[in-house]
């Protein structure tokens, strides 16, 4: 039971968290607004009315959550930049105390022995930036490339390992087409030409990265889920192939030289403003590719409903998260093999993975967390036998090292291995942040 015996030495053991989930100091040093501040001070669309103008004040506090993530034991840290701090209006002006935050804080991660997983995009668009167009605009794209340019520049000498986007699928899909995200927009045309330009830009951002960063090891991040019909009747089964189209194979197959789906193509009935040499572009070389698993969906037919026409039924098994989520981890391992056979990925990592649950504080200050815990162990399990079966896995990112602002639900769901009092600030290291240190040392020591 939870054997992790077929992760390889030097597997990297990680946390991840971003920028705006984290950072507070909105308008610190130089940033300006980003397509979140806007969207989460819009009255009804995020819970509570929450923002992260606060958040876990980490720009003030970075030293100490540092100091936590050695105390976890941790071989890396996956973090994102702030576009709005570093470029923080559409003219290209490039804000330097916004950039010196992210060298510090690589300075002292390099110190303490951890290594610099920067994110260059998790989806805070400069308002400037969405005023103009946002990413349904080819400018967009040309910009991120311009700012991935600067940031490699300025840290290129230190870090390694870099991710352009997180996530592509939630700024096209859930924020140009459902509308619960950033900028909150529905409508088709706007999201198929959004998540072009987000391909473009990575495309942009690689080029930029290879010329400033000698050995960059380079990477994007996708949400990706396993499908399954909801019953064998053929509208379900024609169903799970758009959800996989729409999902997986949209975010998948341009990047790693397959081109566009052209099921999903005719489906969005939607011309893509490809240029010349931006396919090149778009599926330029990587180095690793970056999955973050959380659920299975199981899909219905929806002929009457938007474009893909399906819909997500609740995942049968007997546990959920608080999201409510459904707990399956054979996914994770059936993601990781199908990357590895299906699209020959030569090196992956779990950029992100981690639950929700209703966490709280006992009278003795501890966070007891039982479901997390079981939940890590069973992915991480999950992840060996996809090892052993082959996977290129060479490290796991834990979503996330604190609670933090989750979008649309705000404070109210806590993914954190550390416990992060919204009131004092106070940090404590849950359950399974213990666990999960126990199992780095368990597996460095074998
Ligand atoms: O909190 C998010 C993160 O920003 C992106 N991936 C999913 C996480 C949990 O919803």
């Amino acid at each position: 039971m939870n054997d992790l015996s077929a992760l390889p030495d030097g597997f990297v053991w990680g946390a991840a968290t971003a920028a705006y989930q984290i950072e507070g100091s909105v308008d610190a040093d130089g940033r300006a607004p980003s397509i979140w501040d806007t969207f989460s001070h819009t009255p009804g669309r995020v819970a509570g009315g929450d923002t992260g103008d606060t958040a876990c004040d980490h720009y003030r506090r970075w030293p100490e959550d540092l100091e936590l993530m050695r105390r976890l034991g941790l071989d890396a840290y996956r973090f994102s930049i702030a576009w709005p701090r570093v470029v923080p209006q559409a003219d290209g002006w490039v804000n330097a105390p916004g950039l010196d935050f992210y060298d510090r804080l690589v300075d002292r991660l390099l110190e303490a022995g951890i290594t610099p997983f920067p994110t260059l995009y998790h989806w805070d668009l400069p308002q400037a930036q969405q005023d103009r167009g946002g990413w349904p605009e080819r400018s967009t794209a040309l910009r991120f490339g311009e700012y991935a340019a600067v940031v490699a520049e300025r840290l290129g000498d230190r870090v390694t390992n870099w991710a352009t986007l997180n996530e592509p699928l939630c700024s096209a899909w859930i924020g140009h087409l459902d509308g619960a995200m950033a900028p909150g927009r529905q409508d088709l045309t706007a999201a198929v030409r959004a998540s072009y330009h987000l391909h473009l830009g990575h495309g942009l951002a690689v080029e930029a990265l290879r010329a400033h960063v000698p050995g960059a090891q380079i990477g994007i991040v996708n949400n990706l889920s396993t499908i399954e019909p909801a019953g064998d009747h053929p509208d379900d089964l024609a169903a799970a192939r758009r959800a996989d189209g729409h999902i997986n194979r949209w975010w998948l197959d341009p990047v790693l030289g397959r081109g566009y789906p052209r099921d999903m193509l005719d489906l969005y009935g939607v011309e893509l403003p490809v240029h010349e040499g931006d396919m090149e572009l778009i599926s330029a070389p990587l180095d690793w590719l970056g999955l973050n698993y959380y659920f299975r969906q199981i899909v219905a037919d929806d002929p009457t409903g938007p474009v893909p026409h399906f819909r997500q039924l609740p995942g049968p098994g007997p546990e959920h998260t608080a999201m409510p989520w459904e707990v399956h981890a054979p996914g994770i391992e059936e993601l990781l093999l199908r990357l590895t056979k299906e699209y020959g990925v030569p090196k992956l990592y779990v950029t992100e993975n981690g639950a929700a649950y209703r966490d709280t504080v006992a009278a003795d200050g501890s966070v007891h967390d039982p479901e997390r815990t079981a939940y890590l162990e069973q992915h991480l399990a999950a992840c060996a036998a996809a090892v052993a079966q082959g996977a290129p896995l060479a490290g796991y990112f834990a979503w996330s090292l604190l609670d933090n602002f989750e979008w649309a639900y705000g404070y109210d769901k806590r993914f954190g291995l550390v416990h992060v009092d919204y009131g004092t600030q106070r940090r404590t290291v849950k359950t399974s942040g213990h666990r999960y240190a126990e199992l780095i040392r368990a597996h460095r020591a074998r």
